[in-house]
């Protein structure tokens, strides 16, 4: 595995995007900066030698350290403890500064956000490392598509979907299409064959985002299903196409938010 799958491959936009356009470009990592000096390699050198407080004090101050250059160090790190041969797929720093980026502007969907990716952190304890850092950028990148400038259908989820896949980040693109269950939406608005370049994941991964989304209101609230249903219908009215959608799409959401209870109990983990 390359270094560079744990950054977005900047300028590395996909032919197979439906909508293939130039986006803005990518919030850049915060350790992607720098050359680096001999004082901070040797520095990074003692700690990377000390564990395991050096090394928890280096991934504590990564943000430091990598902007100067450092960057491999805090690779090794993370691959020591994936273990050798696991895949690191996603940074959460880089998700989480790419949704501040694009959504902080746009107020209550900011909150939303934050609050849903709050809820991913507490769930994504009962997963292995990879699918809790999945869950979690997926949980801050959910709603990406909302963002004026990476707008092309303006269906959200296909929208998001696609930025995803022109940065190389492919499983999450494919979650961040369907959620929630956002098949139903995309054909009534004729976007179903464009949804499909996308495949479904059928996954506990793919039931705790649409769980940590549907038990959190448009302004960050705790919600409960039932709530958030009467909230999309108070929004949107029952004429509009969000509000059909979620019609058919609820009893698919109700059973992936009871799935996901499940596997918390059997974790012991509480709501
Ligand atoms: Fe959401």
């Amino acid at each position: 595995m390359s270094l560079h799958t744990l950054r977005p491959p900047a300028g590395s936009e996909s032919d197979d995007s439906p909508f293939p356009s130039a986006y803005p470009p990518a919030p850049p990592l915060d350790n992607d900066r720098g050359e680096g000096s001999l004082a901070t390699w040797t520095y990074c050198a003692v700690l990377w030698l000390v564990p395991p407080l050096g090394r928890h004090l280096l991934y504590a101050q990564k943000r430091y350290v990598c902007r100067d250059g450092c960057y491999w160090l805090l690779y090794l790190w993370r691959e020591g403890e994936a273990g050798m041969g696991s895949a690191v797929v996603c940074d959460l720093d880089w998700a989480s500064e790419c949704a501040t980026a694009y959504l902080a502007p746009l107020g209550l969907r900011w909150l939303h956000v934050q609050s849903v990716a709050a809820k991913a952190r507490q769930v994504a304890r009962m997963f292995d490392r990879n699918d809790c850092c999945d869950l979690i950028a997926a949980a801050y990148l959910h709603d990406i598509g909302y963002a004026p400038v990476l707008a092309r259908t303006g269906f959200h989820p296909l929208d998001g979907a696609c930025y995803l896949r022109s940065l190389g980040y492919e499983r999450l693109a494919c979650l961040v299409a369907h959620h929630p269950e956002a098949r139903f939406e995309a054909e009534l608005r004729g976007l179903g064959a464009a949804l499909v370049a996308f495949p479904r994941e059928r996954s506990a991964v793919a039931d705790a985002l649409n769980y940590c989304d549907q038990l959190v209101g448009p302004a960050g609230e705790s919600f409960s299903l039932k709530e958030r249903a009467s909230d999309i219908r108070a929004r949107y009215g029952q004429g509009h196409v969000v509000w059909q959608a979620y019609v058919r799409a609820l009893p698919y959401l109700s059973l992936a938010v009871g799935r996901t209870r499940q596997r918390l109990r059997r974790c012991g983990n509480s709501e």
